[in-house]
């Protein structure tokens, strides 16, 4: 259990734009931040940053939160873990009944991440302090030039020659037989488990906060009758599609390039990274999938391929290299000299000169291509109009209309055609494409319109009982409960009195003994303020966030958010301007206040009149008519105040 007031610590330390910024990059823009939102694909960024009220929104896919939330969504992360993760980034010490037997209460994912997190330490420790690690394989990567520095950076390990090394130390730690194989660290037979790395030496592959969630184990000799690498299956906390090697490293110096380098093997980020590119990942050997481009986004607007096979085989991913392109990225190719990968090369040549090499040879996809395959027609005209097309389809999946016209002028005159005529296509293709997109839209728009056209509310009545008054009360709590009211209260017919009172104070008093709030959610904000008010106190956005369940956090940052996400027509409607609010504030707040009164008053009216079709007595149909000629009376009296006129049958 993490002890409250440490709770409290971390998240009044906690800067949601810092938080936020280990994850994906952004930009500010007034008092705010925006960037490429992690929960949904996009390319044009709709999630923002508001460091003022510790919160993030986006209103691409509407997920909200503080920075615990965060965390948790980016890393589903439990509540403590992510406090825990927080705690480690702001160097907060949590104290903490620790214990090194795995808990008993943990979810499955928990025991994976417990799991793998014991097996990286012992394949380290293995490496570093047993006779046969440093024997075998430390020796094998002091021979690859790999430095103890980068050994610990990667948290390089060794899985030694015994059967079942691992598998008892982690028995012995607590965990299950059956967690173990479930987790692909170890395999049973005959009732028995044994390891499933052995002599191999260990990459453990990370997520993006570095937690370890699979291994890469390679074999340390030449065997034709064994597999080069042995990887972790895919799991609850590993999919190996979502992944990239050395992301958790490279992830700040990718956006800090607005670069990320790509390499096949693990081994190739490892060298590059001792040689001072600390911008790359690998693919870990398969092309490039969707997930992981879009990972790579997040980050930068630019890929650069090291490629180190021939050209047949970079000819065979270039339909991969075309969802990239899709996806707004710009590309760019370095072929290796032949026999040489990544890796070798950072091995022979001083981290200058392959800083300069990769300067000197990164060539654009589009250019690369359209030279690789021209060389190829030798003037055979058929051969040309088919590579014209295959060019022209590359181009046309450029997202950006400049880049693309700088690419339609550099191909027609690589390949010696007109320019107009490479336009022509280019916007053929692309018409062809949003055509289709645009039949989809109009589908969608009108299957909207007929599921709204079914349940419109229409008129007041409905909207009234609806929870958006509930919605203005919170709107007004929330965005200036600390703001001082002025009123003006009549003594006798020659004095007034002025009073101040927060406007927190003044909603809660008006409105706690007459009214139920029927959205649970706005209830539950609503009652943080009552308790503090109680005590004299007006919480904070910070405080309210850290008393609310998810579910609630996400009403809260809602509102919170709403002066980005709404047109000014929600701020005429509540009749106050952003810049006026504080002079009309008095009046619009005692609006909220009241259209809650009268809604309240027009349910419990509904309700009696349910009552009055029922067939009641003599006497209870009295005393239901007397209520109603009550609430009537209260009703006109509200109305009067609200200034609206209502007629209700
Ligand atoms: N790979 C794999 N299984 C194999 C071979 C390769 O998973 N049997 C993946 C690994 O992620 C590896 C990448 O493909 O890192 C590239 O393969 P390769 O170039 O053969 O391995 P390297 O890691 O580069 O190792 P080395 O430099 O020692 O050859
Ligand atoms: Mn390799």
């Amino acid at each position: 259990m993490i002890p409250r007031e440490t709770a409290e610590d971390i998240i009044a330390t906690a800067r949601v734009e810092d938080v936020v910024r280990d994850f994906i990059s952004l930009k500010r823009r007034g008092g705010y931040y925006v960037g490429l939102c992690p929960f949904h694909s996009e390319k044009t960024p709709s999630f923002t940053v508001t460091p003022s009220k510790g919160i993030f929104k986006c209103f691409g896919c509407g997920k909200g939160g503080d920075s615990v939330s965060f965390v948790m969504e980016h890393e589903q992360f439990s509540y403590p873990e992510a406090l825990r993760y927080l705690a480690k980034k702001y160097n907060i010490e949590i104290h903490e009944e620790s214990s090194t037997v795995v808990d008993e209460a943990s979810g499955e994912k928990e025991v994976l991440y417990q799991l793998y997190a014991l097996a990286q330490k012992y394949y380290s420790d293995f490496l570093l302090n047993s006779p046969e690690g440093k024997a075998v394989g430390l020796s094998y990567f002091r021979e690859r030039g790999f430095t103890d520095e980068m050994i610990a950076t990667f948290q390089l390990g060794y899985a030694g020659d015994g059967w079942d090394g691992f598998s008892k130390h982690a028995l012995d730690k607590g965990f299950k037989p059956d967690q173990l194989t479930k987790a692909g660290l170890s395999m049973s037979k005959d009732g028995k488990v044994y390891d499933r790395f052995r002599k191999r030496v260990m990459f453990p592959i990370h997520s993006l906060s570095g937690r370890v969630i699979a291994f890469g184990g390679r074999i340390m000799i030449k065997d034709p009758n064994q597999p080069k690498y042995i990887n972790s299956p895919e799991s609850d906390i590993y999919i190996k599609s979502k992944t990239l090697y050395g992301i958790h490293l490279a992830r700040k110096s990718i956006s800090m390039l607005n670069n990320c380098a790509l390499v096949e093997g693990y081994t190739d980020v490892v060298s590059l990274y001792q040689s001072g590119i600390t911008n790359a990942v690998a693919s870990g050997g398969t092309s490039l999938t969707l997930d992981q481009i879009r990972l790579i986004r997040r980050y930068a607007e630019s890929v650069t391929i090291l490629y180190d096979g021939d050209a047949a085989g970079i000819k065979a991913s270039f339909r991969g290299i075309d969802m990239i392109l899709e996806e707004g990225l710009s590309v760019r190719i370095v072929l290796f000299p032949d026999g040489e990968d990544p890796d070798s090369y950072a091995r022979n040549h001083t981290p200058e000169e392959i800083t300069a090499f990769l300067a000197e040879n990164a060539t654009d996809f589009i250019r690369f291509k359209t030279n690789l395959l021209f060389s190829e027609t030798l003037n055979d005209p058929i051969k040309k109009a088919g590579l014209i097309k295959e060019i022209v389809r590359s181009i046309a999946l450029v997202p950006d209309p400049i880049a693309r016209s700088l690419y339609t002028k550099d191909c027609s005159i690589m390949m010696e055609v007109d320019e107009k005529m490479l336009i022509f296509e280019v916007n053929k293709i692309r018409q062809e494409k949003h055509q289709k997109y645009f039949d989809h839209q109009q589908r969608q728009a009108e299957q909207k319109e007929v599921e709204a056209s079914a349940t419109t509310p229409g008129d007041f009545l409905q909207k009234i009982s609806s929870n958006e008054v509930e919605e203005d009360v919170i709107f007004f709590l929330l965005h200036f409960g600390d703001k001082e009211l002025l009123f003006k209260e009549k003594i006798n017919r020659h004095e007034t009195r002025e009073t101040t009172v927060f406007l927190a104070e003044l909603v809660i008093n008006e409105l706690i003994d007459d009214v139920t709030f029927r959205c649970e959610e706005y209830r539950s904000i609503f009652h943080i303020y009552v308790d503090y008010v109680k005590k004299g106190d007006i919480p904070t956005y910070k405080e309210i966030l850290a008393l609310s369940k998810a579910k609630v956090s996400e009403y809260v940052v809602d509102i919170l958010s709403s002066p980005y996400a709404l047109s000014q027509n929600w701020w005429e409607k509540r009749k106050i301007l952003v810049k006026e609010a504080s002079a009309n504030l008095e009046i619009s707040v005692m609006k909220a206040i009241n259209s809650m009164k009268l809604r309240e008053v027009i349910i419990i009216r509904e309700e009696l009149l349910k009552k009055l079709k029922t067939n009641p007595s003599q006497e209870e149909t009295n005393e239901v008519m007397a209520e109603i000629n009550e609430l009537n009376a209260i009703k006109k009296e509200i109305a009067l105040k609200l200034g609206v006129r209502i007629i209700i049958p």
